[in-house]
């Protein structure tokens, strides 16, 4: 059997790893265990709860507005024991998050072969996102097989050196996930979210990302307000990170108004249905920006880049920045001009076909010489280069 360690730790790691965990555990190949770090403590659990995945090892990592250098120490000492303890075959990690990077070192130095599972999405500056483009990339060399979800990731990889054949296009897991969550007639869990009249327009707005903390947050929030004073056919609703540089901004500058509805962080499963059900979304998140377009919705990202273009070349999702005027404008612009809305109201799938999870596991026994037959590539991102 491949003794497999799947290693993760805040919600879309947990998201996304959550198809790859129970695709593994139902093949008698792999022996899987599950380690969680709990760099996010409850909005971690909140994803536990709903794939019913119970973890063998949690090292309960979080602290209150905890800083990079204790993640990643934290990470590393106490994951340290956990190989001793296993001595797996491989580690699995997920993505780009200080968990990612700290566990893929901690392999590495045990000399444990690590994977990589959404590997090579690059925006090519150190600081944007931060620390996520770096972490993606010391992950990257840290590996030793890659599951790059679209044809781009893979070519990024390839220009940095890695070799061609440990590279598998398999399509982000995200989608998989999806096809477990939206369902017609959906029922939210988060009872305010059953009284909102989706005859409105409803923008979805998620706001979390470190360079985005201080003046760019305040300028989201104030072009939000602007935009929701001007249009009364408009509801936001924000289901706010539970970081507190996030937090208190928000509900400083956006509380007690009738057409914004701040909530808690809600359920994976409540806010795809979500998701489906809005007009907009708007959001600096990662992986909004793959579940949205997949849904038929248009996506504005409140950042300066994206490691994420598949999309942006589709004409689904558009970078706007976090200049207050430019949001404000290409918001309204989507909310006056139909025609203008519905060429990027279209549903297009860059990022997966549902099939990822499959791919990863038959590409594991692959490289690991128990089957001849390599996985067939995820192509559906090929025209997006
Ligand atoms: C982290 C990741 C980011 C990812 C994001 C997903 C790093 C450095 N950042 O950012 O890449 O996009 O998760 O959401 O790896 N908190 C709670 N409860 C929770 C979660 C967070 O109270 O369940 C609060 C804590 O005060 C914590 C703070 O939020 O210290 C920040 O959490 P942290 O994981 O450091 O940063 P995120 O912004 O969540
Ligand atoms: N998400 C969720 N509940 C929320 C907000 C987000 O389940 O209240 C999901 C979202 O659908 C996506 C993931 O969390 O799957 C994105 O997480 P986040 O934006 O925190 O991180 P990123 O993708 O930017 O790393």
């Amino acid at each position: 059997m491949i003794k497999t360690l799947i290693v993760f730790g805040t919600r879309p790691e947990a998201i996304k790893m959550a198809p790859l965990v129970k695709e593994l555990k139902k093949d008698f190949h792999f022996d899987v265990k599950v380690c969680v770090t709990a760099q996010h403590r409850q909005m971690l659990d909140q994803v536990l709860e709903i794939f019913d995945i119970k973890p063998d090892y949690d090292l309960d990592i979080m602290k209150h507005n905890q800083s990079l250098f204790s993640i990643t120490a934290d990470v590393l000492l106490r994951f340290e024991k956990v190989l001793v303890k296993e001595r797996p075959d491989i580690v699995l990690v997920h993505g780009d998050t200080t968990t990612t990077f700290a566990s893929a070192l901690a392999s590495f130095y045990f000399k444990t072969k690590v994977g990589h599972v959404e590997a090579g999405l690059r925006t090519y500056n150190k600081y944007s996102p931060f620390p996520e483009e770096m972490n993606r990339k010391l992950t990257a060399a840290l590996c030793d097989i890659h599951f790059a979800p679209t044809k781009r990731a893979k070519l990024n990889l390839m220009a940095e050196g890695v070799k061609e054949q440990t590279i598998f296009v398999t399509g982000n897991t995200v989608i998989d996930t999806l096809k477990f969550t939206v369902k017609d007639n959906y029922v939210f869990k988060e009872d305010s979210l059953n009284s909102i009249d989706f005859s409105k327009k409803i923008i979805l707005l998620t706001a979390h990302r470190r360079e985005n903390f201080g003046k760019p947050l305040k300028n989201i929030f104030e072009a939000v307000l602007k935009i929701a004073n001007e249009f009364d056919d408009v509801v936001f609703v924000y289901p706010v990170h539970l970081n507190p540089n996030v937090r208190d901004v928000a509900h400083r500058i956006l509380k007690d108004h009738p057409r914004i509805k701040l909530i808690n962080p809600i359920d994976v499963d409540d806010m795809h249905n979500l998701i489906a059900r809005s007009y907009l979304v708007l959001t600096d998140s990662g992986g909004l920006q793959e579940e949205a377009p997949s849904l038929g919705k248009p996506v504005v990202v409140l950042r300066n880049t994206t490691e994420r273009p598949e999309a942006v070349l589709a004409r689904t999702v558009v970078v706007a920045g976090t200049h207050k005027e430019r949001i404000e404008k290409i918001v309204t612009k989507l909310l006056i001009d139909e025609e203008e809305y519905l060429q990027m109201a279209r549903a297009v799938n860059p990022y997966g076909d549902g099939e990822a999870s499959r791919r990863i596991k038959e590409a594991l026994l692959y490289y690991f010489g128990e089957s001849s037959k390599e996985p067939d590539g995820f192509h559906g991102s090929d025209m997006y280069v």
